[in-house]
């Protein structure tokens, strides 16, 4: 079972507009920028109070989050909760009938274990499991 939150996923078109908007709106703070070639995104996390955002752009048209806003446009992307147990979560979640997007965990944005369930198992919120 997910202990808390772990950070709310946002695609943006513009990254650097978009993490100036979170730092002088909304007072964030950045924790983690990183880039990663094979998903074709950059990502930045920030600190907002006790929570994250991990605000993500696309860094192709034809990569998963380029098509995200090529369809719908920026905004809302994923809830990602924290799980001390990743392979028990996935285990869990398995028996309960989700749909698994990564049958295996893999290494996230973070260096940390995640895993995603499919939107469509899930009420239509993608939803990212992240070990900690
Ligand atoms: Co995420």
């Amino acid at each position: 079972m997910p202990t808390r939150i772990h950070h709310i996923g946002v695609a943006v078109a513009d990254l650097d507009e978009s993490i100036r908007l979170y730092q002088s709106g909304l007072g964030a703070q950045i924790v983690h920028r990183a880039t990663n070639e094979k998903e074709g995104l950059e990502a930045a996390f920030l600190r907002v109070g006790d929570g994250e955002i991990e605000l993500m752009s696309a860094l192709r048209d034809d990569s998963p989050v380029g098509k995200f806003v090529g369809k719908r446009g920026p905004g809302l992307h994923h809830v990602a909760y924290a799980v001390t147990d990743l392979d028990q979560a996935l285990a869990d979640a398995r028996d309960a009938g989700l749909e698994l997007i990564d049958q295996e965990p893999r290494v996230g944005m973070h260096g940390t274990r995640i895993a995603f369930l499919h939107p469509k198992s899930v009420g239509g919120v993608l939803t990212e499991l992240v070990e900690t």
